[in-house]
């Protein structure tokens, strides 16, 4: 743990009760406002990270340390949205401070910028029922960011999305996190995705999940789409689809008997 870090994960691992080793010794220290990704095939246990950042889950093993209270300023973002389809676009946000105990007339401000930030402004009397996909994830992200927290967790939150809808939100995200300057983990199985937005990308390999390679992508920001199609771009997405294929290879060869073993790379992008 250094100074500068917003929390951190010492030797962690956890068992699941059925035996199944999601996670060994695994070490992560994430800095103060930095953008990182955790990328690996499905299994590797970045959803098991999260959890456990979140408070969501207990690990078996290992420490997590929190800097200046940090931990009390959280929001989760799932990959789903998980709306309530019987309440409005300023309900569905409303429901963080509601249940902390707030107000509706207290609440008013805190949704309403939520929901410019997100561009939603106009649409606070929708329904679930009535917003298309990238809309209805755009809610979810307002109904984090209602709290004001320092720190964003995001498991997989544009995987269920277009290309095109996932691009766009992409580029508010990180303007929305360059003006905030929130620490934001950012889940995905998507390397051009994990390129594009961090400064830092995590790659993870399975069974057991672990940490095996930490890679900083030195590109300035505001990242534009000049920079999606640029040598430097492509540069860093071979280099990890490197490491993750050397690390499915090792796998593999540990796993020689097993059928099970999926072709990694190839469930990646
Ligand atoms: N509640 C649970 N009980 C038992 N095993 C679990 C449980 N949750 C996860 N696991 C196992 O732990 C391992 C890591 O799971 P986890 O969900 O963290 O992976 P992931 O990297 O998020 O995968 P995906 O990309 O598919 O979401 C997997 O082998 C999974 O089957
Ligand atoms: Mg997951």
């Amino acid at each position: 743990m250094t100074p500068s870090s917003t929390f951190s994960l010492s030797n962690v691992s956890k068992v699941y009760s059925n035996g199944t080793v999601a996670l060994q010794d695994l070490n992560l220290a994430v800095n103060d406002g930095q953008f990182v990704s955790l990328l690996g095939p499905s299994g590797c246990g970045k959803s098991t990270v999260l959890r456990i950042v979140a408070g969501l889950g207990h690990m078996s093993s290992g420490q997590l340390s929190w800097s200046h209270q940090a931990n009390r300023r959280m929001a989760f973002v799932f990959q789903e949205a998980a709306l309530m389809p019987w309440a409005t676009v300023q309900n569905n946000v409303r429901l963080p401070l509601k249940l902390s105990g707030m107000g509706k007339a207290a609440s008013n401000a805190a949704v309403a910028e939520a929901l410019e930030m997100v561009d939603l402004t106009g649409f606070e009397s929708s329904y679930p029922r009535e917003l298309s996909g990238g809309m209805k994830m755009r809610v979810s992200i307002a109904r984090a960011l209602v709290t004001k927290p320092e720190v964003l967790l995001m498991d997989e939150p544009f995987g269920a999305l277009d290309e095109m809808t996932r691009s766009k939100l992409n580029s508010d995200l990180l303007n929305l996190w360059q003006q905030k300057q929130w620490t934001v983990v950012f889940v995905t199985h998507n390397i051009y995705e994990a390129v594009y937005l961090s400064n830092r990308v995590i790659v993870m390999a399975a069974r057991p999940g672990r940490v095996v390679a930490d890679v900083p992508i030195d590109a300035p920001y505001p990242r534009t789409e000049d920079f999606r199609t640029s040598a430097m771009f492509n540069h860093y997405c071979r280099d990890i689809s490197a490491r993750l294929s050397q690390a499915a290879s090792h796998h593999l060869q540990d796993n020689a008997s097993s059928v099970r073993s999926p072709n990694v790379v190839d469930s990646l992008v």
